[in-house]
């Protein structure tokens, strides 16, 4: 259930890749992004990061998240690109 919400809310709200973000799948964005730790992209996401390349708001946009919804979503993101 929590894939079935999750997979379409990341193809959907951006695939990752628009506006600056990390393509979601593509190792080339993640890898320095996952050597500052999952905890540290779970915090980025939950509060909303502004980086180099843009800015992701708040949760992604989704208040309505669960933290534990939060760290599924970064853990499939994470897990594509393994
Ligand atoms: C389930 C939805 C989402 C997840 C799990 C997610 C996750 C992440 C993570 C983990 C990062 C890396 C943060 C870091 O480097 O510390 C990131 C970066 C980013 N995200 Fe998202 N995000 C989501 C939705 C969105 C949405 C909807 C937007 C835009 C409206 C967005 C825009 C960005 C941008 C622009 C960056 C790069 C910022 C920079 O490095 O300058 N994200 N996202």
């Amino acid at each position: 259930m929590v894939k079935l919400f999750i997979k379409p809310f990341v193809m959907f709200a951006m695939e990752h890749g628009v506006m600056g973000a990390p393509k979601y799948g593509v190792k080339a964005g993640w890898a320095y992004r996952i050597s500052k730790g999952i905890a540290t992209l779970e915090k980025n996401f939950t509060e909303g990061f502004r980086g180099k390349k843009g800015i992701m708001p708040t949760r992604g946009g989704r208040s309505s998240l669960s933290d534990n919804e939060v760290k599924t979503a970064i853990a499939y993101m994470i897990n594509a690109i393994k």
